[in-house]
């Protein structure tokens, strides 16, 4: 099977990540509940895993990493953290179900600011223009999960604190490839999956805060027991329950992966592969590729689709050809909606460092065969 859904999780993972999970599961026990051996190693597992984090996306202190679910869990902690019902926030044009749902959920009167695909000016214009007085919230994406296309995050971060307007950032597809730097954007609040440029378990995510924060558990934390109300301070206020322990342990590992590969040399791998693949697709006759002009702005991320061909009909053809790519809506309408394909979806490949130019080779092969059977 040639693998080509990181978006939705990196299925391979370096076996140091493996190895620290499965570690976990055969001696670790639960953090703050017990001063005994297996209790403190994982207390220390956990901890270095919230300290390598920290790190990495420049906290000034680990305990400012609180350890989640997944990057949905996160953004929910982060957006119930800030926004009431009936608040006004303004969200970028290709954001992810994950950012709308609990939104529409709450209430809030949703702002969109609007930017055709792969040009960060136009969006930056539009926050710009959508950043009135009445906007009490932001939450922007730092990539397209369908298209691989890099927001102006930095810009918008500054538009954000030049009008005291406290900033979310989703992470989920640039964590792992692009710099993401809480203390330099100066974000509320940036969420993350562990488990896909991570290289984690799934069931692992990170918040990074920077502010107030609302439970959305209350529970156990093994600290301040006397007391009925959830702790005051982070991370025990957001973690109520017994850790992922096995999870923190694969996340820390992919951390360190991540770290000794470096952020850079992700990058350029990934994006080789999609512009080898999107040149690839853009050769074959009736197959329309969304990828950027100029690959600076576009991640290890790539949307195409077949003329007279259902999405999730290609995309199954793939699978059975042991081609893994996601096709359909990628719970992401609005991000359709700006693209123009919510109507038809498209097939999404995205990639890891575990793939290489073969792949896309095989890729453009089995979609040149799929696109001749029409
Ligand atoms: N949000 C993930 C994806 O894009 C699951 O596939």
């Amino acid at each position: 099977m040639i693998y080509l859904d990181s978006a939705a999780t990196t299925l391979q993972k370096p076996p140091a990540v493996v190895r620290a999970a499965s570690y976990a599961m055969n001696h670790l026990a639960s953090p703050g509940r017990g001063g005994h051996w297996p209790a403190m190693q994982a207390a220390e597992t956990v901890f270095a895993c919230r300290q390598e984090a920290a790190e990495l996306f420049h906290a000034d202190d680990p305990e400012q990493v609180v350890l989640t679910f997944n990057a949905t869990h996160a953004l929910n902690l982060a957006i119930k953290s800030l926004v009431r019902p009936g608040d006004t926030v303004l969200i970028s044009s290709y954001e992810h179900n994950a950012v709308t749902r609990p939104l529409y959920a709450l209430g809030a009167n949703i702002r969109v600011a609007a930017g055709p695909l792969f040009h960060p000016a136009a969006m930056l214009d539009a926050f710009e223009a959508k950043l009135t007085p009445e906007i009490q919230c932001v939450v922007c994406t730092h990539v397209s999960n369908v298209f691989g296309y890099i927001l102006p995050i930095q810009e918008i971060a500054a538009l954000c604190r030049s009008c005291g307007v406290p900033l979310i950032v989703d992470a989920s597809q640039s964590a792992g490839c692009l710099p993401v730097h809480l203390k330099e954007l100066g974000a509320a609040f940036i969420a993350m999956p562990g488990h896909k440029g991570l290289y984690g378990p799934q069931g692992t995510g990170l918040l990074l805060c920077n502010r107030e924060t609302v439970p959305l558990l209350e529970g156990g934390t093994g600290s301040r027991s006397a007391d009925q109300a959830m702790p005051d301070f982070l991370p025990d206020r957001l973690e109520a329950g017994t850790h992922n322990v096995p999870g923190a342990a694969g996340l820390l590992a992919g951390l360190r992966f991540v770290k000794a590969k470096g952020l850079d040399h992700i990058l350029e791998g990934e994006r080789a592969l999609t512009i080898q693949a999107a040149r690839g697709l853009s050769s074959l006759p009736g197959v329309t590729v969304y990828a950027a002009k100029n690959p600076v702005c576009q991640a290890g991320v790539l949307s195409f689709s077949l003329d007279g061909m259902d999405c999730e009909v290609a995309g199954e053809a793939l699978g059975e050809r042991e081609i893994a790519v996601r096709a359909g809506l990628h719970c992401a309408p609005l991000a359709h909606k700006a693209a123009g394909t919510f109507e038809t979806g498209t097939i999404r490949a995205s990639f890891s460092a575990f793939n290489h130019s073969a792949e896309v080779g095989r890729l453009v092969w089995e979609v040149t065969r799929l696109a001749g059977r029409r």
